[in-house]
């Protein structure tokens, strides 16, 4: 088994910074069918606003709202472009809210233009970056983002198998792919690092420290994982871009990429006994669903939607799919929708008749990690400030426990501890309140 320190790692680039725009613009997804002529796609927007009315933040702005704000049709694509990649992340691309407050139109033209400029420009301490002050937006565009959120959110389009498919690229087909193993690199101990805003990984060989390559991957890539043999390293960036590295080759280098929706943060692949390699698993902040692919080409075999009833029994239209690990124990995938709070046991031992064990947990599932047997996987309700335990032996909740503020473990740390034994830790964003 290859122990990699993948992901963890992120080095980020500041020279990147000014070419940020070009990654994404250059990967266009099917975003023209929601620039701006996508202010006419009524329906869920009539319906937002009408979901709307009902909240006291409506309520208290009962008298007459400025009116909403204009922009050009180049501004707003230009917002649109920011606010997906910079803002989206923590207000949802819908802007309903999560690590961020909502930015839905009712909220946002009560606050008025002056509020919102200084908010973005100097940003808070209770986890709002300060983006004009940073130097990562001119004033103009801290205006053009408090013109843009004054207005409805646009509807990004939804993104389907056969989207998925037809992005699909067989860069070295399985038949052309060695056999065994084409290089010396000792891969036990081999780091892929992100570089972030260059929307590359390094693959470092942990004994020489020598770079053994530098890929071109998805933007601001957010995970690197190994299949279950060690011979294959998956990369999926933020602009949901999924690269498949594979590292017999003499020099390890990309042999299949997919799109598999617009924004992303998870990837993982088929670890039980038998279906090693077999199948990956990508989960997509937009659309709100995951895709089950074959392990070695990436062909979509199957796309879940996670909308759906939060654990509180409401309804969401926006459950963004966070961390996703493999079982050792079932042919199952553990992938945490974030909003809901539901844990989905998926088991992929037949995807056509696909059961799915649902364990209500808590809302805003982040990351995690497995305890040192490998049978429990503790993962963070961050903003509940929990962390929700998981037998995946018995796939049941184990134990929701009370940690300290936004507890952000990444995958934790396991020691053993003189007088409890083995233990997990995890970290937290924020200090655990007093009292
Ligand atoms: C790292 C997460 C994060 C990112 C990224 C982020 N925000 Fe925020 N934002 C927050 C948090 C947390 C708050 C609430 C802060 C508070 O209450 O003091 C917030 C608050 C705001 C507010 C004030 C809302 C209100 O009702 O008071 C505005 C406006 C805002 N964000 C706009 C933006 C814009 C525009 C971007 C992108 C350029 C952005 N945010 C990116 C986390 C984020």
């Amino acid at each position: 088994m290859i122990s990699m320190t993948a992901g963890a790692t992120s080095i980020t680039t500041k020279a990147g910074m000014t070419a940020f725009h070009n990654p994404l613009k250059s990967s266009t997804m099917k975003a023209k069918s929601w620039r701006f002529t996508a202010l006419a796609a009524l329906p869920l927007t009539l319906w937002l606003s009408h979901a709307s009315a009902d909240t006291p933040a409506a309520a208290s702005a009962t008298p007459p709202m400025a009116a909403a704000p204009t922009l050009t049709p180049a501004e707003f694509d230009h917002a649109r472009q920011i606010y997906f990649e910079r803002c989206a992340g923590c207000h949802g691309v819908l802007r309903k809210g999560a690590t961020g407050k909502p930015l839905t139109p009712d909220i946002t033209r009560a606050r008025g233009s002056e509020y919102l400029k200084t908010f973005i420009k100097y940003g808070s301490p209770a986890g709002m970056p300060n983006w004009g002050t940073s130097g990562d937006l001119s004033d103009s565009e801290v205006d053009l983002m408090a013109r843009y959120i004054q207005l409805d959110p646009p509807t990004p389009p939804e993104f389907s198998l056969a989207d998925i498919e037809k992005s699909r690229k067989d860069i070295v087909p399985v038949a052309k792919r060695p056999a065994r193993k084409m290089n010396q690199y000792n891969l036990d101990n081999l780091f892929s690092v992100t570089l972030r805003d260059a929307g590359e990984v390094a693959l470092i060989d942990g004994d020489s420290k020598q770079i053994i390559n530098i890929v071109k991957t998805g933007y601001a890539v957010h995970i690197s994982r190994m299949s279950a043999s060690g011979r294959y390293l998956y990369v999926i960036g933020r602009d949901a871009r999924l690269d498949l590295i594979d590292l017999w080759l003499p020099k390890p280098d990309i042999v299949a990429e997919v799109k598999i929706g617009l924004e992303a943060r998870s990837v993982e692949t088929s670890k039980y006994k038998g279906y090693e390699d077999k199948y990956a698993v990508a989960g997509s902040y937009w659309p709100p669903q995951y895709v089950i692919m074959e392990g070695d080409t990436l062909k979509p075999l199957k796309v879940v939607s996670t909308r759906g009833m939060t654990v509180d029994n409401e309804y969401h239209p926006e459950p963004r799919v966070a961390s996703i690990v493999a079982s050792h124990f079932h042919p199952e995938f553990v992938i945490n929708a974030k909003e809901t709070g539901k844990i989905l046991m998926v088991n992929y031992a037949d995807l056509n008749n696909l059961k799915t064990t649902t364990i209500d947990s808590a809302k805003f599932l982040h990351d995690g990690g497995f305890d040192a047997t490998g049978r429990y996987f503790l993962v963070a309700a961050n903003a509940s400030n929990k962390i929700a335990v998981v037998d995946t032996k018995e796939d049941k909740l184990a134990a929701l426990v009370d940690v300290g503020k936004t507890p952000h473990p990444g995958r934790g740390a396991n020691f053993a501890h003189p007088k409890f034994g083995p233990v997990w830790a995890t970290s937290h964003l924020a200090t655990r309140p007093s009292a």
